[in-house]
């Protein structure tokens, strides 16, 4: 992995320790698997399911939850778009790291943009990623509503007046209408197990 720069004075440079090396100790390859999805859509409740799954099949794992990260290193962003877009360029960074230490790394974040998640994709590089639309419409997230965001009709909510731009091909599509969570993230874990790299 290699990273660009603003300053030319700044280079990447490698260590000691090789990705296949690292790879080799965890006895697993890297991968990000990317939620997409209206905010109350299930993306973190199915994310949390099949990181459990994942840990107790013995896999180094780790969830980055947009709602925890903006309670850290991303709490100076708010919801404009150039925010989320900065929101989604940080986190496309951090996965790539993630994966690149090794990690089967689990991102779920409403990312209403195509561009942005094609961003991530790059980062983590063509056959480490995987992304998830968690495709639930708009009147059934509204009617669940699980942190009560849809009924204070905040400005800028996703589906209401700022964009969603549905992914236009995605390694999976969830139904969390006609499946519950643990079926849906069984159907991503079943996935990531066809990739038999991650030796699973
Ligand atoms: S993203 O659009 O930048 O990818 P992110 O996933 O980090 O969003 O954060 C979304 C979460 O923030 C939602 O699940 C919800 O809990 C909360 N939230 C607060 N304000 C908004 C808003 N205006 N639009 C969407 N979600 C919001």
């Amino acid at each position: 992995m290699s990273l660009g720069a603003k300053n030319e004075n700044v280079v990447w440079h490698s260590g000691k320790v090789s990705y296949e090396a690292r790879c080799s100790v965890l006895k697993q390859q890297g991968l990000v698997v990317w939620f997409t999805g209206l905010s109350g859509s299930g993306k973190s409740t199915i994310a949390v399911e099949l990181e459990k799954m994942l840990n107790e099949a013995g896999k180094a794992v780790y969830l980055l939850d947009g709602d925890n990260i903006r309670c850290g290193i991303n709490s100076d962003l708010g919801f404009s778009d150039e925010d989320r877009n900065e929101n989604i360029r940080r986190i496309s960074e951090i996965a790539a790291l993630f994966q690149d230490a090794g990690l089967i790394t689990l991102v779920s974040f409403i990312s209403p943009f195509r561009k942005m998640r094609q961003f991530a994709r790059e980062r983590a590089g063509e056959g480490n990623f995987i992304e998830v639309y968690v495709n639930t419409d708009f009147e059934t997230c509204m009617q669940r509503d699980p942190k009560g965001l849809y009924k204070k009709e905040i400005s800028h909510f996703t589906g209401k007046d700022s964009a969603y731009e549905e992914p236009s091909d995605p390694e999976i599509i969830l139904d969390t209408v006609e499946h519950t969570a643990v079926e849906c993230a069984r159907q991503v874990y079943d996935e990531i197990c066809r990739r038999k790299s991650i030796g699973l």
